[in-house]
């Protein structure tokens, strides 16, 4: 059945639920934005103290892209979207191993890719047109809650609510001062090197080894190794270009969106490769060492009390390989708004309990899916073909619509747990 409220637009009815929210990246803003349509009042604090255009690409899978369409965005995302038909993917000697046609829709929803700076910034307009407050350069050092209400300081000043959202990205301290978890990330043994430029300043329409990305607009290329694969784009017509290579890493560098990588390492990975990588990486200008490190799951994402809880990034971390951190992020806001509105204010810690109960479970499945994607890469035979190397593109995952499903299943999970008393989620088999 679906709920009457589904898809509801204009609000709505006030809660008088109020929501502050640690955080204005994807996480913070998507919770944001539903909380506001589903009635809730909402406060955003975030570190920044200006908006400022950081990261290189991003992408958001159909599940997400529903949600878009929903909130009207489409018509501002889609012209600043990468727009690829295909990815072709080769082994490193050069030879195409699957070209694999994309469809504009997948499930009834667009997906779209694009710099992460300009998305951002449509989100952020977008939040502050439906009258939400952010306060810049706010940082968040405690969090603290009582029967009736929860509370966070931020620049040294108490600010309370009934429902308090870290959504503070993957170096959390949330984590550790909600839930008490010292961070202690592991080595993953790999390493991204990625970067997003200017290719006609860079030249990449001018070398006869590179000009194939920009040539017809936008283009989407792979390359798969022994224990490496790289991935280029390029957006808007071929002018953008961004490439991202994963290869095993052991060193022991700050994780961090920032932390510069050394070309020449760049280029070591792909020695002996078809020339067009070597061509294609040393076009950047400067490139990004990420490190990918793991974090064990967190057995809970919500505070003793019941009224804080960590959502996105802060709560569960992804691996680049399955495209889906920025939109399991934002499902995560989007099912806590239903729950919040169909619980109404009395219940508010029975809503976080039911909003955990529903996403936990589906959150690790599509974790593990990036693990699965990047093992089919990095494990696959220099002849493997067709299937055996595609972007894999499952229903479960992105036919999903988390606010029609928040809908349809809240009131079991509220009842299961008023009526059996709450036990932590399990993580599922697989
Ligand atoms: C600078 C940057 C660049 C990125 N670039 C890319 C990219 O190119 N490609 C990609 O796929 N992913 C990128 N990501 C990660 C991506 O945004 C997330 O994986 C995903 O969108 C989930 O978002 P999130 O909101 O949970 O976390 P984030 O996007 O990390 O947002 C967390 C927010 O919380 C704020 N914050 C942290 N601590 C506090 C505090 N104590 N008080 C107040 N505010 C606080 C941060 O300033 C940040 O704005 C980047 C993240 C950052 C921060
Ligand atoms: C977009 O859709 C195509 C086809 O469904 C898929 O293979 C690709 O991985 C998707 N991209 C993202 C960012 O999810
Ligand atoms: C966001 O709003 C700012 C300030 O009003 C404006 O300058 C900017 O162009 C807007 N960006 C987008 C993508 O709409």
């Amino acid at each position: 059945m679906v709920h009457p409220n589904y898809a509801q637009v204009a609000p709505r009815n006030s809660t008088g639920i109020k929501v502050v929210i640690v955080g204005a990246g994807f996480a913070g803003l998507a919770c944001a934005i539903e909380c506001v349509r589903k009635g809730h009042e909402v406060l955003v604090l975030e570190k920044f103290k200006a908006l400022k255009s950081l990261g290189d690409i991003i992408s958001f899978g159909s599940n997400v892209g529903r949600i878009f369409e929903r909130w009207g965005l489409h018509d501002q995302i889609w012209p600043i979207c990468n727009h690829l038909s295909e990815l072709t993917i080769h082994n490193s000697k050069g030879e195409i191993l699957t070209v694999q046609h994309f469809t504009e829709m997948r499930y009834g929803a667009h997906n779209y890719s694009g710099h992460r700076g300009a998305l951002h910034e449509v989100l952020f307009n977008y939040t502050k047109s439906l009258g939400v407050e952010i306060r810049l350069g706010q940082d968040v050092t405690e969090y603290d809650e009582d029967e009736g209400r929860a509370w966070v300081v931020s620049n040294g000043e108490r600010i309370d609510a009934d429902v308090v959202v870290g959504a503070d990205g993957v170096r959390s301290r949330a984590r550790t001062l909600v839930l008490g978890y010292d961070d202690k990330p592991k080595s993953s043994g790999y390493a991204v090197y990625r970067a997003w430029f200017d290719a006609y300043e860079q030249g990449v329409d001018r070398d006869p080894l590179t000009d194939f990305m920009c040539k017809n607009g936008d283009a989407f290329y792979g390359w798969i190794g022994p224990d490496v694969h790289m991935l280029t784009s390029t957006a808007r017509g071929g002018r953008f270009m961004s490439w991202v290579i994963t290869h095993k890493d052991e060193a022991d560098i700050e994780e961090s969106w920032s932390f510069p990588g050394k070309m020449e390492d760049v280029l070591k990975v792909v020695e002996g490769y078809d020339p067009r990588c070597a061509a294609i990486l040393a076009k950047a200008p400067s490139c990004v060492d990420w490190k990918i490190v793991y974090r064990d799951p967190l057995p809970t994402w919500i505070s003793k009390g019941g009224r804080i809880l960590l959502i996105g990034d802060a709560a569960h971390p992804f691996l680049p390989t399955s495209a889906q951190g920025a939109s399991q992020a934002i499902e995560d806001g989007i099912t806590l708004a239903v729950a919040l509105q169909l619980a109404g204010k009395d219940n508010a810690r029975l809503a976080i309990q039911a909003w955990e109960k529903i996403r936990y479970q589906r959150v690790r499945r599509a974790q593990l899916f990036g693990e699965q994607v990047r093992d089919m890469w990095h494990k696959a035979k220099p002849e493997a073909k067709g299937a055996e190397v595609e972007m894999p593109s499952p229903e479960w995952l992105l036919g999903h619509d988390s606010e029609r499903h928040a809908y349809e299943v809240y009131e079991d999970a509220a009842r299961e747990i008023s009526e059996g008393g709450y036990r932590l989620p399990e993580l599922p088999v697989m």
